[in-house]
């Protein structure tokens, strides 16, 4: 690492989080998800969460498996997304589980000769219409032909909820969904079954056919969060409480996120009245101190973020650029002072307001060239 910017990962509040859903919540499998190197946060968390309870993980492609594999030779990996079948002799070499969505898929697999064998888990479209099952005759006869075929193994069956279900009847529908499709198939024949992700294992019932859980986001601190309302709003939830169709609030888990940002200054100077800072969008309206960082929306950070924590104050973004973002600053700051981007000072989920991302895309946003440290 040559550049002074770095992400800095709290694997122990990783491990927190994961032994906080697995005291709360009670299943046999507890399924990682982990796509995206662990949403940004990077593969090396994976020994926390393992400490933690996971024992099985979840990621959207072979690579982003394989990657993974390379260091742990033992866990379980299921991959999200169907594999194209000219690399199914990855799979059954590296113990990789693959997802089976559709009938022509089976047939298909159903003609390539295998040598240790696969690991198969169903996927069903329950209401995301976007991969998975929607027919209730493909699946029993995949289900079957699967079972059928030695070095294929029928471990797991599974689908995506598209909502929350606290203000919505969507996921009520699509439980209703899934127990259709799956109607001809005797569930507890097949050893993992496993619908909830983070938002529903933590805010609706356990789902009595299910004995695992998906998540990614409770792993990496994030829980529910209910807003200050204003007044107006308070008025407004108040009529609403009375009418019947109060809002639900997610539950907040005692999590923390453990994703941190920091850079430090690389250089300093005063900026006259007038002129222009970077490419021209911010003109000077009076004499002032900007400090310049080494981050910029190559890394993820931008305009949007608002401001940054140096020595005690917090210091707008005047200007940003490929590399590198522009700040108002005191005369007092210097090169080589401690800049905080995500922190103490500015929690991530306050950086989620400022820069009007959710979590997801917030995680996201922060690239792999920013340079990942771990406490
Ligand atoms: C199929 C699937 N399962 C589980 C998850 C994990 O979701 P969450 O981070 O909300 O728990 C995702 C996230 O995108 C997903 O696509």
């Amino acid at each position: 690492m040559y550049r002074n910017t770095y992400a800095l990962i709290d694997t122990k509040k990783i491990y927190e989080n994961v032994k906080c859903v697995v005291n709360n919540y009670h299943y046999d499998y507890y399924i990682g998800v982990v796509k995206n190197n662990a949403y940004n946060h990077g593969i090396e968390t994976i020994n926390a969460m393992i400490k933690g309870g996971i024992n099985y993980l979840a990621v959207s492609s072979l690579d982003e498996a394989l990657q993974i594999r390379k260091s742990y030779s033992k866990i379980p990996i299921l991959v999200l997304e169907p594999i194209d079948l000219k690399y199914i002799d990855q799979c059954d070499y590296y113990n990789i589980t693959i997802t089976v969505d559709n009938l022509k898929y089976v047939k298909e697999l159903l003609e390539i000769k295998l040598n240790k064998g696969i690991n198969i888990h169903l996927k069903v479209d329950s209401g995301m219409n976007r991969l998975g099952f929607n027919n209730a005759t493909e699946l029993k006869l995949s289900y079957e032909l699967i079972k059928k075929k030695e070095k294929l193994n029928l471990e797991g069956i599974y689908s995506h909820f598209a909502t929350s279900g606290l203000n919505d009847k969507y996921y009520n529908l699509q439980i209703a969904t899934f127990k259709k499709i799956t109607n001809d198939i005797d569930l507890s024949k097949i050893p993992i079954v496993h619908l909830d992700r983070s938002i529903t294992l933590v805010n609706k019932e356990k789902i009595s056919f299910c004995n695992a859980c998906r998540f990614g986001m409770l792993m990496y601190g994030i829980s529910g969060k209910k807003p200050t309302l204003g007044k107006k709003q308070k008025v407004k939830a108040f009529i609403k409480k009375i009418l019947g169709k109060e809002t639900k609030y997610p539950k907040e888990l005692p999590l923390n996120t453990a994703f941190e940002l920091y850079t430090e200054v690389m250089s300093v100077r005063k900026v006259d009245s007038g002129k222009y800072i970077g490419y021209g969008t911010y003109k000077a309206s009076e004499d002032l101190f900007i400090a310049t960082l080494p981050i910029g929306y190559a890394d993820g950070v931008d305009l949007s973020f608002r401001y940054v924590w140096i020595n005690g104050n917090y210091c707008e973004i005047l200007a940003e650029t490929m590399d590198m973002i522009m700040v108002r600053v005191s005369s007092k700051v210097k090169i080589g002072d401690k800049v905080e981007i995500i922190g103490k000072n500015i929690p991530f989920l306050k950086v989620c307001e400022n820069t009007r991302l959710n979590s997801y895309h917030l995680f996201n946003k922060i690239t792999s060239r920013v340079t990942r440290k771990y406490k």
